[in-house]
């Protein structure tokens, strides 16, 4: 018996099998077309090719297993977050989705705080807005693609889309539905008074459930699509990183993660709503049942590695990369990296923010130049954990995951930068896993998420602080902190 885990993440999709005991049988990824990037900051994907992406790794990881659907018992989804998915009356695409990263929608953010106050908007979401949130982006194709809006009839996040085409439900979860800034996050349910204000129609919003919860079974048509068993169980799922906390089995206090995808997230339980005065991390519901997450997004980590990978050294893995950075001095020989690639949400707020390299000089080497990628993105990610410090939230130890997890270098670097023990998983599977997860909580196999992480979920290997490196890092992390100030200014003429 199998429960099928499936990411809809940014550069592919990703099936997992796992069985009874929680481990991972097989495995299966249909990448994605690469997100169109139109403009400097503008980032789309076509949910269409999110489908056909699914459906191709759901029949991948089937016949890998060499299984029929009748042997998954539950299906649990995760996916990217906050991307705009519009569909008309007859459930059709409407238009390509702007994506998570996608940044071109200041304006909206301005003039949603104008028209229902940057307070009410606090106190009906718990949040700020962001131009990386739903909201905006959807309220940018009102100012500039009108006649898309007209037709839009529902809204969906990327997986519920997936969702959508696999039980024919409208449906989200808390945890992605969060990220919205159309959600009232302290009473899990949408803002009606902030949608009113906006002038959305809160028809267009998919039903809610909490994340174990069953949303659906599989239709006949996805079946026929996928090799599923039509009724076969859908929970709700996760946000991607909601769900890779469950996977990573952040669940309860004192343990933080951190994923380095594209985007790199820190991630710390919360029991109930604690938020950051200055709205620089985000507090949103967790894929637990009645509990809470704060989390600061770097949006640029995994994606600063790969931008130098394709436009600096093409073709090399990224294991050789980061064995070439291993050459280089701890600080780069005074080499700063700002991954703001795509603007920048914790702590800056600012999507005008840009990347690149602060103090190059004749002596820096290649190595010097990665090796301050993999640190600048470190530095940004302690930026988060320092905030989630002030916020009170205790943090002990973090557990790493995402692409960045494969690397024994960067998870020493990140013990280092954090001055906290930095651990892997047995699993390191992240949010596909976390859905199998909720879809196993969700069809009964363990009683709450809480017990089926404990139960399932163990440590691999940890990189505790070097005393030395950690104190040198302390200094290096001041100085890459004073530069975003200096910079900002300048960032407004580029
Ligand atoms: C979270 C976020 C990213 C995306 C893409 O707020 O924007 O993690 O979900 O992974």
């Amino acid at each position: 018996m199998y429960w099928l885990g499936l990411d809809i993440g940014t550069g592919g999709s990703r099936a997992l099998l796992v069985d009874e005991g929680g481990a991972v049988r097989h495995a299966f990824t249909a990448p994605h077309e690469e997100m169109r990037m139109e403009r400097p900051l503008w980032a789309e994907q076509h949910p269409d090719d999110w489908w056909r992406a699914a459906q191709e790794a759901i029949r991948g990881v089937l016949a890998q297993a060499g299984a029929t659907g009748s042997a998954v018992k539950g299906v649990g989804l995760s996916g990217q977050m906050h991307g705009l998915t519009l569909l008309d009356a007859a459930g059709a695409v409407i238009r390509p989705a702007l994506i998570w990263c996608d940044q071109r929608s200041q304006d909206q953010v301005d003039w949603i705080n104008a028209a229902a106050g940057a307070d009410t908007v606090l106190r009906c979401t718990a949040n700020p807005v962001l131009t990386g949130f739903t909201l905006p982006k959807l309220l940018w194709v009102r100012d500039h693609d009108p006649a898309s809006y007209e037709r839009v009839r529902h809204l969906l996040l990327p997986k519920d889309y997936v969702r959508y085409r696999l039980t024919g439900e409208f449906a989200s979860e808390v945890s992605d539905a969060s990220g919205t800034a159309l959600f009232d996050v302290v009473n899990r349910c949408w803002s009606v008074e902030l949608a009113g204000k906006v002038g959305v129609d809160a028809a267009i919003l998919p039903r809610v459930y909490e994340s174990p919860e069953v949303t659906g079974g599989i239709s006949a048509t996805a079946a026929a699509a996928t090799g599923l068993a039509p009724g076969t169980p859908v929970v709700g799922g996760g946000g991607d990183q909601a769900a890779s906390a469950v996977g990573n089995g952040i669940v309860e206090a004192g343990i933080a993660s951190c994923t380095l995808g594209t985007s790199g997230v820190v991630f710390a339980h919360l029991e109930s709503p604690v938020y950051d005065p200055g709205g620089r991390v985000h507090t949103f519901c967790h894929a637990v049942p009645g509990k809470w997450h704060v989390m600061g997004v770097t949006q640029g980590a995994g994606l600063s590695l790969q931008w130098f990978r394709n436009q600096l050294a093409p073709g090399t893995e990224y294991d050789a990369l980061t064995a070439e950075a291993a050459q280089a001095p701890a600080g780069s020989q005074g080499l700063y990296w700002l991954p703001y690639l795509m603007g920048e949400r914790t702590p800056h707020l600012d999507a005008m923010a840009r990347g690149g390299w602060v103090g190059l000089t004749a002596k820096h080497t290649r190595a010097d130049l990665i090796r301050s990628v993999l640190e600048g993105v470190s530095y940004s990610q302690k930026d988060c954990l320092a905030l989630i410090d002030a916020m009170g939230v205790a943090v002990r130890s973090v557990r790493l995951s995402g692409g960045g997890a494969r690397s024994p270098f960067w998870r020493q670097l990140l013990a280092d930068v954090f001055g906290r023990p930095v651990s892997i998983l047995a699993s390191q599977e992240g949010s596909a896993y976390g859905a199998a997860v909720l879809a196993m909580v969700g069809t009964g196999a363990f009683p709450t998420v809480p017990e089926a992480c404990s139960a399932l979920i163990r440590e691999k290997e940890t990189a505790a602080p070097r005393p030395d490196s950690a104190e040198a890092y302390r200094g290096f992390h001041q100085t890459f902190t004073a530069l975003y100030p200096a910079l900002r200014p300048l960032f407004r003429l580029m």
